[in-house]
């Protein structure tokens, strides 16, 4: 069975937008396009429930159950509860918050450990927490491959460990770490497993009782959705974090950890999201499933799509000598976020010229300040990013080995 690109494709206006046609999007690990079945949610909350939610006459009440659809769909594809679910403005706001319920918990000297392969959403707020009392200990990337490796986090680990912040999959790097094991390890010596999933989630939704971590962020505005964050909480931690918001929410889980008002519309518009998996699920099986078993199936599916578009872009990279991939060659276990160096060529002038072969892509240090600097990368001008996902096509990919061929 095979991706059928053509429906997934006509799931999002972009691809029929003729101010967006001839252009290749490879930023998506920037943030991707939004499905149609998002945009249809937020239209209809902006157009007929913009009200305060959970008033009992009608236009309040449909806000209410979209939002309450939100959190319950959201849990179901992920495989956990409903109440683990909390949707925030962004991961970084939401690790900020986190860092500040999680606080009490420790005692001073209590150490974290805190990976560099992060963007800093999963880092500076962590760090911070040395000024208060916490000893952070530093989980360094291999200076070649830009990989953590887990034999050396064991090193790391103590008896006073309380957690470990990685990433799923770094927005740079783009190797895909083992969070199952890292978490069982975590587990061993009573300390959290904290993994942002940002950079992974819009690969695949993943299954969280499978996983095993005890906090999974991801931002849905890179998963097809709206801008927010969705942070997934494990409930027996959750009764341990202090209160984040107004005095009256404590022990509401809904209400603790995220102190802002949150964003009724984005979040009810958030279940267009799964309504897109429901969709793309009906479209390629007979069978119907439960939700956990429908996000597997469709996982396969991108997840072949992605590595066979992934692979002649690799062995293009590979084959050149006047440029550097930061992070692994290979095409295994890696998400398609590949980002280079010219070696021969200034970085600047390649990125320009390549924007003129409508090529839609970054050059930054995309905020993962940490793993460029462990490999001495100078984080300005930065890495040149290619990032894509499952609605990519074959012919997009061929645009920028083109375009790559021609300016480098
Ligand atoms: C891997 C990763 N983590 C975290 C973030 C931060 O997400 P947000 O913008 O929701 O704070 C990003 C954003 O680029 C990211 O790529």
């Amino acid at each position: 069975m095979k991706l059928d690109l053509s429906f997934v494709r006509s799931q999002f206006p972009a691809f029929s937008e003729p101010s967006l046609e001839g252009w290749a999007f490879f930023e998506n690990a920037g943030g991707s396009y939004p499905c149609k079945q998002v945009i249809d949610r937020l239209t209809e909350f902006y157009t007929k429930n913009k009200v305060q939610p959970y008033y009992p006459y009608p236009a309040s009440q449909k806000a209410g159950e979209m939002m309450d659809q939100a959190y319950k769909r959201m849990a179901e594809y992920l495989n956990v509860d409903p109440s683990e679910i909390h949707f925030g403005p962004s991961t970084t706001q939401n690790v900020y918050v986190l860092a500040n319920a999680m606080r009490p918990m420790w005692k001073d000297g209590d150490e974290i450990i805190v990976s560099c392969q992060d963007h800093e959403a999963n880092a500076g707020a962590w760090r911070r927490l040395a000024k208060r009392g916490m000893k952070v200990i530093e989980w360094h990337v291999d200076p070649q491959t830009g990989m953590l490796d887990v034999a050396i986090l064991k090193g790391l680990l103590t008896d006073r460990t309380k957690m470990i912040a990685y990433p799923h999959c770094s927005n740079v790097i783009g190797y895909i770490n083992p969070v199952k094991e890292i978490s069982k390890l975590a587990h061993e010596y009573g300390a959290l497993s904290v993994v942002d999933g940002v950079g992974w989630a819009p690969h695949g939704l993943p299954d969280l009782q499978d996983l095993g971590a005890d906090i999974y962020m991801f931002s849905s505005y890179k998963t097809y959705g709206p801008h927010l964050g969705v942070m997934y909480v494990n409930q027996h931690l959750m009764a341990k974090l202090e209160n984040q918001s107004h005095f009256f929410k404590e022990g509401i889980p809904r209400g603790m950890i995220t102190p802002a008002g949150p964003d009724h519309a984005q979040i009810g518009a958030a279940a267009g999201i799964l309504e897109y998996m429901d969709t793309l699920y009906q479209h390629h099986f007979e069978e119907d499933a439960l939700p956990v078993k429908r996000v597997q199936a469709l996982n396969h599916l991108f997840r072949d799509h992605e590595i066979a578009l992934q692979e002649p872009l690799l062995e293009f990279l590979r084959s050149r000598d006047d440029l550097r991939i930061v992070g692994p060659g290979a095409n295994q276990d890696r998400a398609p976020i590949i980002a280079i160096m010219p070696l021969k060529k200034n970085i600047k002038r390649v990125y320009a010229e390549l924007i003129k072969q409508q090529l839609m892509l970054g050059i930054g240090d995309f905020y993962a300040v940490r793993p460029l600097m462990d490999m001495g990368i100078p984080t300005n001008p930065g890495v040149i990013r290619m990032s894509f996902v499952h609605y990519t096509s074959e012919d997009e990919v061929q645009q920028l080995i083109r375009g790559l061929e021609e300016t480098l």
